[in-house]
């Protein structure tokens, strides 16, 4: 691997325990001003010192994170489409690897729908962004999407998903946690982070995601909803951070979760 592609890497993936937390920010890309991301600096900004990366659109970056922050960044670039259009799967490449690296980014992500009437469209789109990758040394994230056929997720198809990203020379794959989940990143060569869907009931449902796939061989998360929907965003990054680069089990990570929860209603009574 070239030092800038190895660098971008090591930038994503931490090189001293193998495993990376990506936040995920770039809902607004088609679902507009998202519940508890309507303003993303103020969502944003207290997450910063505890993600790794954090995944977002150029706009949103330029706009809502200070440049002094050395924020690691994994730019969303696909897109055109939105939640009221006719096909959500109906994505191009919204950004040029240009304006990427003049963003310092450590990684670009796009989206493939596998499956769907545009599944050459948008793994043609992934291709040519691998060849871009490859000649300016910046990493791709393939994402697994599904659009809103949500029951799609089941082992079976995210390992096709994941392996087809991953044969089409994707750096890093996004798919979704499943049942048998160790069969889709057993089958795929290209190490695999987690999304975390719409936000789960609880907080130990959170950390028992996170722990189980890291288990059956995630390299790490890229999460959103459940950590910025969370009434203790912050709290919540700090112990799914714990699990998947300290290697706690989820009962711990809820007693730290409590903690650092408990630190923020005093330091707010005492405000
Ligand atoms: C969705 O299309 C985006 O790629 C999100 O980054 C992804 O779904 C992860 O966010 P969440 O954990 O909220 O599912």
């Amino acid at each position: 691997m070239d030092w800038g592609m190895a660098n971008r890497m090591a930038r994503i993936i931490n090189p001293k325990t193998g495993k990376a937390v990506m936040l995920a920010l770039d809902h607004g890309y088609f679902l507009g001003p998202t519940h508890r991301i309507e303003e993303p600096r103020k969502t944003i900004t207290p997450l910063l010192p505890y993600a790794d990366t954090i995944m977002l659109t150029r706009g949103v970056l330029r706009n809502c994170v200070d440049p002094e922050s050395c924020a690691n960044v994994v730019l969303r670039v696909s897109g055109g489409v939105s939640i009221v259009g006719p096909a959500l799967e109906d994505e191009g490449i919204t950004t040029s690897i240009k304006d990427a690296l003049r963003l310092n980014v450590a990684g670009v992500g796009i989206s493939v729908f596998i499956g769907s009437s545009h599944e050459r469209q948008t793994l043609l789109n992934l291709a040519e962004l691998v060849n871009q990758g490859q000649e300016y040394g910046v990493p791709v994230l393939g994402i697994t999407a599904v659009g809103k056929e949500l029951e799609k997720r089941d082992a079976r198809y995210l390992s096709l998903c994941c392996r087809i990203c991953a044969e089409l020379g994707t750096h890093i794959v996004k798919t979704y946690y499943c049942e048998d989940f160790e069969k889709v990143t057993t089958s795929c060569p290209a190490p695999i982070v987690i999304a975390g869907g719409p936000k789960l009931e609880t907080e130990m449902d959170v950390f028992e995601l996170t722990y189980n796939a890291i288990q059956q061989g995630a390299v790490g998360v890229d999460m959103g909803r459940n950590i910025w929907q969370n009434d203790y965003p912050v709290a919540i990054i700090r112990a799914i951070r714990s699990i998947v680069h300290e290697g706690l089990k989820p009962k711990q990570a809820h007693k730290l979760f409590l903690d650092v929860k408990s630190e923020h209603e005093k330091a707010a009574a005492n405000a």
